[in-house]
């Protein structure tokens, strides 16, 4: 087995959940899965303890509380049990538990301090290691406070707008978190016209002899600056490419020269 940092986090979105690819992870020396009570029709936990129970040690294990089968909540009551079910049904305690898109319940961001002080005291009780949010758009979450999280997750990469980069990083600096993780590195799709149209090689220091996917994985690293990335894949061969991507070097000067012309385009 590979030893690895805790850069990449496999998450489990769009996974089958495949035994093949927990193995191979491992194998890699991935050290972080990610995935949410939601995830494969709320199954997810289940599914991941009845097929790769015995590999669940290997990894450091985040989920996620928010969406239940009859839709969003922030309820701190219903947020608590859903923390217990998820020790549950995983047969052991997450290492993360997030807040998962508190946005979903904008009118109710009022109360995301109390869902967030529930999450914090299910750390405390030791249904999880730590607590944190995961958030697709920060912007309606900009002026709450809530206690500082351990951990938070949003969107990263070349297909972020300007906006909710921005946002990311306001949220970032006013809650302190220990640890910002970026997310969706490819939006969800590398199929999508937009990764045909344009190379993100540019991205990378000098000629890396890097694919594209290696390159708009990178570069995710720093748009915003996040200490790991959760991308998704069912593929053994595109997980090994991602973590090879590691070793390239992003310049930051096009890095900031490209979020000079977001930035610039918003303001056109
Ligand atoms: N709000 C939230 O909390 C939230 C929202 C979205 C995502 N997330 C987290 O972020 C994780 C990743 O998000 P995501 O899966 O939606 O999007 P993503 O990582 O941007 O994209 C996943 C897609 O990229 C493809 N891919 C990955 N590596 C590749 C490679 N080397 N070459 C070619 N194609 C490659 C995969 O296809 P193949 O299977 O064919 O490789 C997959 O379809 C999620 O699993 C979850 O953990 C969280």
């Amino acid at each position: 087995m590979r030893t690895a940092d805790g850069r990449i986090v496999l998450g489990l979105h769009r996974s089958g959940h495949a035994r093949d690819l927990l193995e191979a992870a491992a194998d890699l020396g991935i050290k972080r899965i990610d995935t949410a009570s939601n995830y494969l029709r709320h199954r997810s936990h289940e599914i991941l303890k009845s097929t790769a129970g015995d590999l669940l040690p290997h990894f450091s294990l985040s989920t996620k509380v928010g969406f239940f089968p009859e839709g969003h909540s922030v309820d701190p009551a219903r947020l608590r049990t859903a923390v217990e079910q998820a020790v549950k049904d995983l047969g052991r305690e997450p290492d993360v538990v997030f807040l998962h898109n508190p946005e979903h319940s904008a009118s109710d961001t009022g109360r995301l301090g109390l869902a967030c002080a529930a999450l914090a005291d299910t750390a405390r009780a030791g249904l999880c290691r730590s607590w944190g949010v995961s958030t697709w758009d920060p912007r309606p979450l900009v002026d709450c406070d809530v206690p500082c999280p351990d951990v938070l997750m949003v969107r990263a990469g070349l297909l972020v707008g300007v906006d909710v980069l921005e946002a990311a990083e306001s949220l970032a600096t006013r809650w302190r978190p220990s640890l910002l993780w970026g997310m969706s590195p490819f939006g969800g799709s590398t199929a999508q016209q937009v990764w045909e149209r344009f190379d993100p090689r540019v991205f990378l220091r000098e000629s890396a002899p890097a694919t594209k996917a290696q390159a708009a994985f990178r570069s995710a690293y720093g748009l915003p600056r996040v200490d790991a990335v959760a991308v998704g894949t069912d593929n053994v061969d595109h997980l090994r490419e991602l973590t090879e991507a590691l070793a390239y070097e992003v310049d930051e000067n096009v890095v900031q020269e490209y979020r000079q012309l977001l930035k610039a385009r918003q303001l056109a």
